[in-house]
This record gives C-alpha cells, sequence and structure tokens, in this order.
C-alpha cells in the first residue's frame, strides 16, 4: 500500500486513483493522521498538494514518524515544501507570482539513483503546475532532478535516501508522464507489486466480512437493485450467506416491473436472502397533494426509514427466533463508495472537524442510534468503475454491473409538481420505452443516465382527426463521468423519431414528446 497524506488539494484523491490504474493499491489519510495508529505499514509515503503556506503559523504538518519510518517519501507540491520546511524552514518562501497551468519541464540528468523518479523519461515534458510558494534553496543532501522556467527546483531528489519532492502535479491528467512518475515512484522506488486487482480484493473483503461479523453475527441492509447495494449484497452473501438480510422496499415510484425484477435478479439469480416490502400505496397516499422537489424528497425519505425500521424490528425477531442461525442482528451494512467517503478523509484544515456523510437520508444513523447496530461498508474503498469490476469478479450479471443510477426518490422527481398514480403510470411506460429503444439501438452504455419524466402541463394535438388534450414527455439523456458535469447526449434523428412516435401511440394521455437538451450547469440530471 501507498498511504496518501491529505494537505486539503482538489486533486489528491486522484494521486490514489492513478496508483490503482497501475494496480498498485492506495489509501488516503489526512495529513493529520497519526502513523502509530495506521493499520497497515504503507510501502511509501506521497505527501500531497494543499492550499497553505507551510511556514504559516497553524499551517498542517506531518506526524514526525513519516520522517522515521524508512520507507520512501514523494512530496508533491505543498507537500515537497514540507519536506524542504521540516529540513530547514528557511528553505520556503513565497514567490513572487503564482504559478498556475502548463509549464515546460526540463529533466536534467543526474547519472545517478538520484533520478530513479524520472527513469525512462527523457527530454522536456508539459507539466500542471498550481503553487505560490516554492524553494528558496536546494534542501541539504538534495540535488535538481527537473527544472521548469518559473521552478528552479520542479523536481528535487535526496542524494543518498528514497526522498523525492516534485513542485509539479503529475496525477492530473495534463502533465506528461505523470503516470510514468507514480509508476516509477511506487514500483521502481517503493517496491511495490502491481498485483493489486479485483480478484485479490474480492479475497480479502471477504476474509474481513468475516473477521468483523463473526461466526454467528448477523447483518441488515436496504438494497434498491441499484449497482452499489446489488454488489454490496452479494459480497455480504458470499461471506456470510444467510445470516445477511437484504430488504427492498417498493415506495410506489419505482420504474415498469422494477420491483418485481430486482426481486428476480436478488433472490433467485444471486441467491441473497430478500426480504420485499410493499409500501407503494403508503407513499403514494403521502405524496398527495405536495409539488415542492424538496418536500418530496424529505417525504420519502423519512417514510423509507419509517419501514425500513418497522421491517427491521420484524427481521430482528425472526433471527434471534432461527435455530439455525442463532444470532443477534448486530451490523447495518450500506453500499458507500470511496468518493463518498473522500469527504470525510480530506484535511479540511486545522480548525475543521471531520465530517460525516449519509447517503439514504439518514438510515446509518438512525439504524445505528435507534437499533444500536453498528455500520459495516464493504465498498468503502472503492471507486465506482471498481465497484463495476468487483461485480464481475462476483459474477453479477453485466446488464445489472452497468445499470445507469436511479435516484431514491424515483419517479417523483421525474414528475414536475404532484405526483399521481396516473403519472406515475405515464411516466413508467414512456421510459420503459425509451430505455428499451436504446437498449435495442445498443448504445445503453454510452449514456450516464437516461429516462423519460412528465410534465404536467397540457398541451394540444390531433390523433386520428380529433383534437387532444394531453401531458409532455421529457426525455433526458446524459453523458457524465462525475455526475457533477453533463452533457445531454446526441441521439441520431431518426432514433429521437422512433421514439416519440412509440411514446404518443402507445402512452395513453401523452400527445408531445420533446428532448431535454440542457447540460449540466445550468440544468441538473433529474428535472427536479
Ligand atoms: P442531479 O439531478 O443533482 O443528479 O444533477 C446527480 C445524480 O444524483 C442523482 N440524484 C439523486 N439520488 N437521491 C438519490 O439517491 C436524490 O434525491 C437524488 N437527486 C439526484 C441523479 O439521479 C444523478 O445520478
Amino acid at each position: 500500500t501507498i498511504l496518501v497524506l491529505d494537505f486539503g488539494s482538489q486533486y489528491t484523491h486522484l494521486i490514489t486513483r492513478r496508483l490503482r490504474e497501475l494496480n498498485v493499491f492506495s489509501e488516503m489519510l489526512p495529513c493529520t493522521q497519526k502513523l502509530s495508529e495506521l493499520k497497515f505499514t504503507p510501502k511509501g509515503i506521497i505527501l500531497s498538494g494543499g492550499p497553505y503556506s507551510v511556514y504559516e503559523e497553524g499551517s498542517p504538518h506531518v506526524d514526525p514518524a513519516v520522517f522515521d519510518l524508512n520507507v520512501p517519501i514523494l512530496g508533491i507540491c505543498y507537500g515537497m515544501q514540507e519536506l524542504a520546511y521540516r529540513l530547514n524552514p528557511e528553505n520556503v518562501i513565497a514567490g513572487t507570482h503564482r504559478e498556475y497551468g502548463h509549464a515546460m519541464l526540463k529533466a536534467r540528468s543526474i547519472d545517478n539513483h538520484v533520478d530513479r523518479l524520472f527513469d525512462g523519461i527523457e527530454g522536456s515534458m508539459r507539466v500542471w503546475m498550481s503553487h505560490g510558494d516554492k524553494l528558496a534553496k536546494l534542501p541539504e543532501g538534495f540535488h535538481t532532478i527537473a527544472t521548469s522556467d518559473n521552478s528552479e527546483y520542479a523536481a528535487i531528489g535526496h542524494e543518498n535516501k528514497p526522498i523525492y519532492g516534485l513542485q509539479f502535479h503529475p496525477e492530473v491528467t495534463h502533465t506528461q508522464n505523470g503516470t510514468a512518475l507514480l509508476k516509477n515512484f511506487a514500483v521502481g522506488i517503493c517496491g511495490c507489486k502491481q498485483e493489486w486487482t479485483m480478484q485479490k480484493f474480492l479475497e480479502e473483503a471477504i476474509a474481513q466480512i468475516r473477521h468483523t461479523v463473526g461466526e454467528k453475527g448477523q447483518v441488515l441492509a436496504a438494497v434498491s437493485g441499484g449497482v452499489d447495494s446489488t454488489v454490496a449484497a452479494k459480497l455480504m452473501k458470499e461471506a456470510i450467506g444467510s445470516r445477511f438480510w437484504a430488504v427492498l422496499v417498493n415506495n410506489g415510484v419505482m420504474r415498469l416491473n422494477e420491483c418485481e425484477q430486482v426481486q428476480r435478479d436478488l433472490s433467485e439469480a444471486l441467491g441473497i436472502n430478500l426480504t420485499v416490502v410493499d409500501a407503494s400505496q403508503r407513499f403514494l397516499d403521502g405524496l398527495k397533494g405536495i409539488e415542492d422537489p424538496e418536500k418530496k424528497r424529505k417525504f420519502i425519505g423519512g417514510k423509507f426509514i419509517d419501514i425500513f425500521e418497522e421491517e427491521a424490528i420484524k427481521i430482528e425477531e425472526a433471527a434471534a427466533n432461527d435455530p439455525t442461525k442463532a444470532g443477534k442482528i448486530e451490523f447495518f451494512m450500506q453500499g458507500t463508495l470511496y468518493p463518498d467517503v473522500i469527504e470525510s478523509l480530506s484535511f479540511k484544515g486545522p480548525s475543521a472537524t471531520i465530517k460525516t456523510h449519509h447517503n439514504v437520508g439518514g438510515l446509518p444513523a438512525r439504524m445505528a442510534n435507534g437499533q444500536g447496530l453498528k455500520l459495516i461498508e464493504p465498498l468503502r474503498s472503492l471507486y465506482k468503475d471498481e465497484v463495476r469490476a468487483l461485480g464481475r469478479a462476483l459474477g453479477i450479471p453485466e446488464e445489472l454491473v452497468m445499470r445507469h443510477p436511479f435516484p431514491g426518490p424515483g419517479i417523483a422527481v421525474r414528475i414536475l409538481g404532484e405526483v399521481t398514480p396516473e403519472k406515475v403510470e405515464i411516466a413508467r411506460q414512456a421510459d420503459h420505452i425509451f430505455i428499451s429503444e436504446i437498449r435495442k439501438a445498443g448504445i445503453y452504455d454510452q449514456i450516464s443516465q437516461a429516462y423519460a419524466a412528465v410534465d404536467p402541463s397540457r398541451a394540444v394535438g390531433v390523433m386520428g382527426d380529433k383534437r387532444v388534450y394531453g401531458y409532455i414527455v421529457v426525455l433526458r439523456a446524459v453523458t457524465t463521468t462525475d455526475f457533477m458535469t453533463a452533457e445531454a447526449y446526441n441521439f441520431p434523428w431518426d432514433f429521437l423519431q422512433r421514439v416519440m412516435n412509440r411514446i404518443v401511440n402507445e402512452v395513453h394521455g401523452v400527445c408531445r414528446v420533446v428532448y431535454d437538451i440542457t447540460s449540466k450547469p445550468p440544468g441538473t440530471i433529474e428535472l427536479e
């Protein structure tokens, strides 16, 4: 493992990303991490960039033990300044101007182990700079490995210790050979083997779950049929079999036949011990008259917790009375991913407290406090694409592994204004047609998320020589890598016409179909 200590740079998590792409496992922790509290021994340490100045009072510094561990260290930007400053505070000064953006790096061959970081990298290359401070002088025992026009010490290395510093950011894709530099550090210098594979993760995760849960412990979880909860549930099932209890709440705003489909996929195909609670009427009754999107979300989130809790109590009783299992439910499993926890692992500044996050509207907190359950999050070190790879390693069918995300409040945020059973039905039918045509055209995997929504204002149309008055269906399909920004998908015209034809002909009550081409921002992916 390479340990990445975060000083609060927006790029830090990309360091762990790049290393994992090299099949080297890496974990990020805040720079304040005490090394004596680590649960593993790192083979190397990377100190990230950060928005502070090392010489300012109150600026963050790493545990001195970092320098006594005798493992290779790579300091990036603030991390390099931290290395230099800890050797001698006079090493770092404020730059006369900030350097931000591209710079040309000139590698300087020194012809000894000092430039191992640049093995196989020759000539000049474009790198990404983002700093105000710089080194005033070369720290004692260090050599310059590379320079740029503005940075005399763009890359430095110690003459007899494996300690390196980079003023630029190798982790961002704008830096040429950035991944090669990180590979030279992790593999060449730290001696990490490129062996971190999903199969290995899977074996370790199963062992870890068994160790945590013990021989008799039982685990409860809410599942949705989405990628994360499905993969997490299958993993639990592999680890502890029927001592894992999954609950699916039908909230009345799921897609056409979705509840039945999830039941088939999880229970029949994947063998997961699943209870389905049909609470659709309770949700639809409660949604009556609610028009505000946030109120809808709040209502659905709150009601979901109530219903899940009722079910949890029943399952706990059943679990306690089941002589074949004979254990208490002690754990609550949640499919939290790495991007959700990065927020809480990042360094937030000297005075900030570490935040906890909630994924399903406060459910973990309620289960932990109300039911006294301990939280177990087997996917918390994985990125989304790694979760998909884990799903494949677990033998989950490709169609499930590649499913588009679907929001917790479901179709309710895809019906503008009040949710009624009639509009839910229209949204379901139209969505089913749209997604089926997308699948038929073989473009499902090129699109990040797609759905049909209902605009409740009604428009005039002519059907069979008669004037009709019907709802407007809004089609939305986007591509995105992180769901923070997104572009509308560029469909061929005849595809859109085919979908429009089918929807107006097959879905009763609709007389117009429009395609939403708004990007995010200014739009959002969901309509509400
Ligand atoms: P927006 O609409 O904010 O959506 O661009 C970004 C991503 O988040 C999903 N989303 C939600 N997921 N509960 C969820 O579980 C919600 O209330 C919610 N709102 C949006 C959305 O589907 C997209 O993937």
